[in-house]
């Protein structure tokens, strides 16, 4: 069997004065779809204020080869627990951006004592709609004949239609940063997505912390279902008035609204 090839990156090198490998708080960053570890890049000055941090590429993202034909999320939760015993991390904190939040839900189904909190950034633990499976099918059939024109079309999409012009250059170096992904990568992914399974209840009845948030103009994801589930939950709560993409739309005001949260999340 061919070994896993794990590509991720201690983001010390930001800020050299933390002193990695020491005993303090894990937080592993998981990216979303089309994303790679850089799209961090941009809120990890202020997460180093609170511990380690540590970002991953994905199968078939950033520099990480494809696993196969289909990238289940639980396989992608696979690749995060190699990824901890390589380390020999027994205790992260765990935040995925919308597919990395589907990962890091897939991997506190399994794997709930290493979790020391979890965060979702614009992700949601429901499964796709019947409309979401049938237009990840149009999806498929358009990389598969126009794979470039497939990303054009698709990243825009996820910004709020008010901040796209605004972030006209965001969007065009989110779609070079997709274009390195070859056409098996993108359609593992999506069919990965298009077949994960409803983990509301994991959501429910994970006993470690959990910060939901969400943003009000997101195209893809259900603002006011998100915020119902986290009041009777009782999780924490951000909202921003941003699209799918607030970490390029906005990254102040998205570190703004997590920092009076980090110290608990990832302290305890
Ligand atoms: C993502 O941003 O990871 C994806 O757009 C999520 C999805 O398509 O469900």
């Amino acid at each position: 069997m061919t070994p896993l090839k794990l590509t991720f990156k201690h983001r010390q090198e930001i800020f050299p004065a933390t002193d990695y490998p020491g005993d303090g708080p894990v937080l592993l960053l998981l990216h979303g779809f089309l994303e790679e570890q850089h799209m961090w890049n941009p809120l990890i000055p202020s997460f180093l204020a609170h511990g380690r941090v540590i970002t991953l590429d994905l199968p078939g993202h950033g520099e990480a080869p494809n696993l196969g034909y289909q990238h289940s999320v639980e396989a992608m939760a696979e690749v995060v627990l190699s990824l901890l015993q390589h380390l020999g991390l027994h205790k992260v904190t765990l935040a995925g951006h919308s597919m990395g939040g589907y990962v890091a839900l897939a991997f506190a189904e399994r794997y709930p004592q290493k979790l020391q909190s979890l965060i979702l950034l614009n992700s949601s633990p429901w499964p796709d709609s019947p409309e979401r499976r049938a237009s990840r099918e149009r999806a498929i059939a358009l990389v598969k004949r126009n794979r470039e024109g497939y990303l054009r079309q698709a990243i825009p999409l996820l910004f709020a239609p008010e901040s796209r012009a605004k972030c006209a250059s965001a969007i065009q170096e989110a779609v070079q940063s997709a274009q390195k992904m070859n056409t098996q990568a993108i359609i593992a992914a999506l069919y990965g997505m298009q077949m994960r399974p409803d983990r509301e209840r994991v959501l429910r009845e994970l006993s470690c912390p959990v910060l939901l948030v969400a943003a009000k103009k997101d195209p893809i994801l259900e603002h006011e279902k998100l915020r119902q589930l986290a009041a009777e939950t009782g999780v924490k709560w951000l909202s921003l008035p941003l699209g799918h993409m607030s970490h390029l739309e906005a990254p102040a005001e998205l570190k703004e609204g997590l920092q009076p949260h980090l110290k608990a999340l990832l302290e305890g």
